[in-house]
């Protein structure tokens, strides 16, 4: 391992790298391009968690998603230590799994002592058998089958009521289970925010959550059916936000409901506020910090609260990318160029839209670096785009980068949060392998999909076998 050299002084990594090398501790990595651990070694190569990135290529194949224990851990300590410095009450903080749910990625969420929120049986179950416990799970969504219901019921965890059906099959189980159930009532907050259009939540037209007209019958609905033990509110308002004042002015929605639900004789025990934070993916992007966001959640609940006489309930947050979007870079090897005189050049890379649908769903913005020319200058503006059979497959519309030539290492930081979680196969592209890098080491956490992990659930009719066969051979229907 090369030792390293203070970040980016000289070298064009400067722009993404932060100038000075301050404790980790006291950065919010929601407000860094990079990982906190991101250096630049001596061969002026990127390094990450104590890892040369271009050495983690050779051995774990490109392209790859690395994820920095330090960042991940980090996000989380702020987001509680933030919490038990401004709220004067209990709280919980929720890791949002729906941003990247697996093994290890709940793990860590629930060693360093997050719940964690899933929206399917999937997310359920990866978080129960990652060790997290039942008591500390939520399950919500907009269309929960009765299984989904079921396990979660059945295996202790707090269920989010969304809407009228949730509550009825809740009510059902529960009497037949004669177990009491832990439910949250998610209603829709009516609040306008800054964000794409599909990744708000909290305006009134949204299929998430109860209209808030329909409060009292909600509440009577409830209170009316002893096994459902109503222990909270939840309200989400959307995505990758940047100001503070839709999260003040949800303080005094909830408090309102919280009123209303007491006039029909349901304690509200806990408030959820939902997640949200944004995170830097340019330059030009100024999320507040974590602390920041904690604060003004904080101070304005516990005034609102105070303003009514009311006692403070348990507050809950369920944060998802600010906790794990900053903690991962993509890397992958630059392959074709295609220069079209003054139009632009094309600069294919081996991934693309099934490992980060985001540019082409939302039309996010990205940058890169390339790892093994971090002192080269940025003389080049490129269009670095995906190998998949559609135009659209873009990744980065204008990117600065050095010169570059196949077999470079492009990374892409800020892809933890709904890069995996929404990946795919489109054109049959295996997914990619994920590790966790820290102090000099990596571990696999998701292994490289390969062409016979493609092939699992194929069937093929006996009709349709070819006479030659198949190597190897393919389970029959
Ligand atoms: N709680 C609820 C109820 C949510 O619906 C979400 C996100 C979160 C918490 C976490 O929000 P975060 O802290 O991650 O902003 N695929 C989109 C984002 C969809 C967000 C869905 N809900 C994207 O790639 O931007």
């Amino acid at each position: 391992m090369l030792s390293t050299r203070p970040v980016g002084v000289d070298n064009s990594g400067r722009k993404y790298l932060p100038a000075a090398a301050s404790a980790s501790e006291s950065r919010s990595p929601n407000q860094e391009l990079m990982p906190l651990t991101a250096r630049v070694n001596r061969a002026d190569h990127l390094e990450i968690g104590g890892c040369d990135v271009t050495v983690l290529v050779e051995r774990f194949g490109s392209p790859l998603y690395i994820v920095d224990e330090e960042t991940l851990r980090t996000a989380c300590r702020q987001y509680r230590e933030a919490l038990s410095r401004y709220y004067p009450g209990q709280w919980q903080v929720i890791y949002a799994s729906k941003a990247w749910s697996c093994l290890a990625i709940c793990a860590v969420a629930a060693q360093e002592g997050l719940g964690i929120d899933v929206v399917s049986g999937g997310e359920l179950h990866t978080a129960l058998t990652a060790g997290a416990s039942p008591e500390s799970i939520y399950l919500h969504g907009n269309n929960k089958s009765r299984e989904e219901l079921q396990l979660a019921i059945e295996t202790g965890c707090t269920v989010v009521a969304d809407n009228w059906l949730d509550l009825l099959t809740i009510a059902d189980i529960s009497k037949k289970a004669r177990q009491p159930v832990r439910l949250m009532l998610r209603f829709t907050p009516g609040i306008e925010c800054h964000t794409h259009e599909y990744i708000r939540t909290g305006h009134l037209d949204s299929k998430f959550g109860f209209d808030p007209d329909w409060a009292d019958e909600v509440f009577s609905f409830v209170s009316q059916h002893p096994a459902l033990s109503c222990t909270g509110l939840h309200a989400h308002i959307g995505s990758q936000i940047f100001e503070l004042q839709p999260h003040e002015d949800l303080a005094g929605v909830l408090v309102h409901w919280l009123k209303k639900a007491a006039q029909y004789g349901l304690p509200v025990r806990e408030l959820n506020v939902g997640g949200g934070l944004g995170i830097r993916y340019t330059e030009s992007d100024d999320p507040p910090s974590i602390d920041a966001w904690v604060k003004t959640v904080c101070v304005s609940i516990a005034g609102a609260l105070g303003s009514e006489g009311l006692p403070l309930p348990k507050l809950l947050c369920e944060p998802g990318r600010s906790i794990v979007g900053p903690a991962c870079v993509t890397a992958y090897t630059a392959g074709s160029q295609k220069a079209i005189p003054g139009i632009r050049t094309y600069l294919s890379v081996d991934g693309g839209m099934s490992d980060n649908p985001r540019p082409i769903t939302y039309q996010a913005v990205y940058r890169a670096v390339v790892a093994n020319r971090m002192g080269d200058p940025l003389t080049e503006k490129v269009t670095v785009a995906g190998k998949h059979c559609e135009s659209g497959d873009i990744l980065i519309q204008e990117a600065e980068l050095p010169k570059t030539e196949p077999g470079d290492i492009l990374v892409v930081p800020g892809t933890g949060a709904y890069n995996y979680s929404m990946a795919s196969n489109y054109n049959r592209l295996p997914r990619p392998a994920a590790v966790l890098v820290r102090d000099g080491e990596a571990n696999v956490i998701l292994q490289r999909e390969t062409y016979q992990d493609l092939l699992r659930l194929d069937r093929l009719p006996a009709r349709l076998i070819p006479e030659s066969g198949i190597t190897p051979p393919l389970p029959q229907e």
